[in-house]
């Protein structure tokens, strides 16, 4: 947290080009936005910077594609909302940007205009963190802001290595806010604290969880994530989204939570159907057929849960608890949003929600909730609360 360098005003910017890293990387289906929160959420910096007269680079991931082009993983839907929402000039270069004309193909550039990057992830070289790779993105600008936390756990090009290349680089506006936020949060720590732990990125959230252990009382795991634990605990779970290799891992998980007097909870029944678009059934754990997908969780879980917030003065909750796309499985994912959010008003919980997924779904229900602090960070988010460095977070100190 010491010595980072954050953006502030007094920075000249008149004429640079500022390279701004953000994590745009939003809900798309059917080439339609269906969540906007960390668009909009970046647009006041962005005026900001477009005022004072800078040219401003946005680079951006969408997804995980993996080094290749995917017209589903294309930012052209994120442009379209740029150009809507700003009346500067906004450009998109879909091209190749990994060689060393790159620079001169974006002389056209006027102070106070963007030029968005198509998803960054076309590019296999992101996600190796090449040097190369990174020294041709620094090429472009004058300045580097990461103003993406939701991704300063990715040891990526974008992210991490780009520094290496460019002299003047800052944290921007937003992550300072989450830095700050969390960090007080944590500081002032208020036993008993509840991690919930969802969502379908089983793979980046599996490990965390034995960190995890050492600083919090209670963990209860939902979404499908707790398929692996599931499993492990000798219930078939059918068609379910599942993570290979995962026993030990869980054993482990297990053995540390002894060991640190850490409870941990699972789901104790399923809202389950035959395929994602299914209008859902509540099933007993050891009724689940094979050709069942478990895509929330059941009334009895609900209930384990709402009793566990009740009994918090803390909870920290990342993931939701179903496939809340399809609204027939958001009941687990709103029931515990409703709780936190009762009990941050009413009896002073204190309430940190993160992550993409947890926003969206959020956001799908028309209540108004309140919480501490609400993160866009899914991955993120849980390793700083491990007390991790963050490799993006770290090279800006
Ligand atoms: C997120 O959604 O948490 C961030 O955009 C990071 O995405 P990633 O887990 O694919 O790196």
């Amino acid at each position: 947290m010491d010595n980072i360098k954050f953006f502030s005003d007094n920075i000249n910017i008149c004429d640079k080009t500022i390279i701004l890293r953000l994590d745009l990387n939003v809900p798309i289906f059917e080439k339609e936005i269906q969540d906007e929160t960390r668009i909009l959420i970046n647009l006041p910096f962005l005026k900001n910077l477009l005022e004072k007269k800078a040219k401003v680079i946005i680079i951006s991931h969408l997804g995980r594609p993996k080094g290749l082009r995917s017209s589903s993983l294309s930012l052209t839907p994120v442009y379209k909302f740029l150009k809507k929402h700003l009346k500067n000039n906004v450009y998109f270069f879909t091209g190749d940007i990994n060689n060393k004309e790159t620079k001169s193909k974006f002389s056209y550039l006027k102070s106070g205009e963007i030029l968005l990057l198509e998803n960054i992830r076309f590019f296999k070289e992101e996600s190796e963190n090449d040097d190369n790779f990174a020294k041709i993105l620094a090429s472009l600008g004058d300045i580097y802001i990461n103003d993406a936390f939701s991704c300063s756990h990715r040891k990526q090009a974008s992210i991490h290595k780009i520094t290496k290349y460019i002299k003047d680089c800052y944290g921007g506006p937003l992550l300072k806010k989450e830095i700050f936020a969390i960090n007080s949060i944590l500081h002032n720590k208020k036993e008993p604290v509840t991690c919930i732990i969802g969502g379908s990125k089983i793979s980046t959230k599996i490990n965390v969880i034995i960190n995890l252990i050492k600083n919090v009382n209670n963990i209860v795991i939902v979404g499908a994530m707790a398929n692996n634990f599931l499993i492990y605990g000798g219930f078939k779970i059918g068609k379910s989204l599942v993570e290979k290799n995962s026993n030990e891992t869980i054993k482990k998980i297990y053995s540390e939570a002894l060991k640190y007097k850490c409870k941990i909870y699972i789901p104790e029944d399923a809202n389950v159907a035959k395929d994602l678009k299914g209008s859902g059934k509540v099933k007993k754990l050891d009724l689940i057929d094979q050709d069942d997908i478990i895509l929330d969780i059941g009334p009895n879980t609900i209930n384990t849960i709402k009793q566990i917030i009740d009994n918090s003065n803390m909870v920290l909750w990342n993931g939701p608890a179903g496939y809340f796309e399809n609204i027939n499985f958001a009941d687990g994912t709103l029931a515990i949003a409703k709780k936190i959010s009762e009990n941050t008003n009413n009896k002073s919980l204190v309430s940190i929600l993160g992550g993409g997924d947890t926003i969206s779904a959020i956001n799908k229900d028309n209540s108004k909730f309140s919480f501490t602090h609400l993160s866009t960070a899914g991955g993120a988010f849980l390793e700083f609360l491990e007390g991790k460095d963050l490799p993006g977070i770290s090279v800006l100190k």
